[in-house]
């Protein structure tokens, strides 16, 4: 007997599966790069350059990034629009989990957005405007600069936060509605372990992005190899900035 599934079952079931790879995969990468910060400037631009480096790059980024944000990010908005959550109800830590679980996912729709428009292309009005993309040799201190602007780090602190939250929270909603994780004990296992994730999922991004602005980022500096070469990272001047 063939199985007819619906048109909404399908794209909630393509928009999970996009949430762990390309885009979670994408990002446990991502933070593994942004850590080799830890170790100076020359460290985390020869990373930046090896990624540049990439054969197909472009094609890797555009049906390997870009249109599985677009679609998992818009797809992820009209749900949360139909959502009715319960936390304000009912005080199980479920729904509250539910709750955050959407109001990151809106809260990242505009950090990423903002993210890749100041770092990836440079066309953010008023902060740095060299892009990445193209310069790897200046990425460190294009970062530095940015990181060294309150407001700007504090952002980028919430987005780590809230992408460490949606991203592991995630994989739990996912486990449990693929029939993965079944028994009630091994799905609330599951979900402490989950937590766990979210939790060093934020101390590695938070400790890549200090990484920026002071040497081994949060970690004693005798813990890291700092080629002696490598700049100390300079407060920004107007230039740098690129007003
Ligand atoms: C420590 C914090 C972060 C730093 C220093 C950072 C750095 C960067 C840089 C430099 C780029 C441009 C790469 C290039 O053009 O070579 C980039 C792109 C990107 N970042 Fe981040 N990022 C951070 C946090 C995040 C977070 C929390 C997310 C959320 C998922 C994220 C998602 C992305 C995406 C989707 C791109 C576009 C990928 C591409 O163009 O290939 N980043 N990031």
């Amino acid at each position: 007997m063939a199985i007819k599934f619906s048109r909404t079952f399908l794209l909630r079931k393509l928009h999970q599966i996009t949430g762990i790879v390309p885009l979670g995969a994408f990002f446990f990468v991502h933070m593994f790069t942004n850590s080799k910060a830890m170790n100076g400037e020359a460290a985390f631009e020869k990373a930046v350059q090896e990624l540049h480096d990439t054969p197909f790059l472009l094609f890797i980024e555009i049906f390997g990034i870009f249109l599985p944000l677009l679609f998992h990010s818009i797809y992820g908005v009209i749900i949360s629009s139909e959502a009715r959550s319960n936390a304000l109800g009912y005080s199980y830590a479920r729904n509250w989990f539910y709750f955050f679980q959407r109001a990151t996912g809106i809260f990242l729709f505009v950090f990423i957005l903002f993210h890749i428009l100041n770092l990836r292309f440079g066309l953010i009005p008023g902060l740095n405007l060299t892009p990445v993309a193209g310069n790897a040799d200046l990425s460190f201190n294009i970062i530095a600069a940015e990181f060294q602007i309150p407001w700007v780090m504090v952002f980028y602190m919430l987005g780590i936060a809230a992408t460490a939250w949606h991203l592991a929270y995630g994989i739990f909603l996912f486990v449990v509605d693929w029939g993965i994780v079944i028994g009630e004990n091994a799905q609330k296992y599951t979900l402490y372990a989950c937590i766990a994730l979210a939790a060093a999922l934020f101390g590695v991004g938070a400790n890549a992005a200090v990484s920026f602005v002071r040497p081994c980022g949060l970690f004693p500096q005798a813990l890291c190899e700092h080629k002696s070469e490598s700049k100390p990272v300079s407060k920004p001047t107007a230039e740098s900035k690129r007003f």
